[in-house]
């Protein structure tokens, strides 16, 4: 695994990336949505770092991928919570096609928010699908598969406190190893 982002260029990028969010909401009360499973690492250094008031819920979001290519999306906003008249900031680990925030910020503006903005940690430099792009982004990254810092491959390596690479060799072999 070659490591593309350290623990402190994750930390200092998350400070920044607070920063801006500050920046642009200042006092206003915010409500914080984290898309599951990804953003829950960053989610958790993020909205420590946010002076507004803030309401804190999630949504989980999967993209059924075969492999690390990008599938069907399902949506279970079972454990939403309400943001009809909220500001609304909708946290994601990484923008890729794009369709995830694509939706959420559909399903966001459905429920009644006033307003929807979205944070990433990392926006892959590739094809976006959709017209949207993320509001707050803390790193641009190349169009390589990353896992760490809550990012997963086959739910694996969430834990690492650091972003890395996972390239095709690796990647083959943690299916294989969960396989037996
Ligand atoms: P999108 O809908 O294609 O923008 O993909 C967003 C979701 O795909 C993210 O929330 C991640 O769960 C997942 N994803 C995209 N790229 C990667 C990656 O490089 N590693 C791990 N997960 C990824
Ligand atoms: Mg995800």
């Amino acid at each position: 695994m070659r490591t593309l982002l350290s623990e402190a260029d994750l930390n200092e990028g998350v400070e920044k990336l607070a920063s801006k969010i500050d920046d642009h909401y200042g006092d206003r009360p915010l409500t914080v949505i984290a898309i599951m499973t990804g953003s829950l690492v960053l989610f958790a250094d993020l909205i420590r770092r946010l002076s507004m008031p803030q309401r804190v819920g999630v949504v989980q979001a999967s993209s059924y991928r075969t492999g690390t290519t990008s599938g069907e999306l399902h949506v279970d906003s079972a454990m939403m919570i309400d943001v009809k008249g909220r500001d609304v900031l909708l946290v994601d680990d990484i923008f890729d096609t794009g369709k995830t925030l694509d939706r959420l910020c559909g399903m966001m503006h459905d429920f009644g928010a006033s307003s929807v903005r979205t944070a990433v940690l990392l926006q892959k430099r590739t094809e976006h699908i959709v017209n949207m792009r993320p509001d707050f982004v803390a790193f641009e990254i190349p169009d390589e598969f990353v896992v760490g810092y809550g990012l997963d491959y086959l739910d694996m390596y969430r834990n690492l406190p650091y972003l890395a690479i996972l390239e095709p060799v690796e990647i083959a072999a943690t299916a294989a190893e969960l396989e037996t």
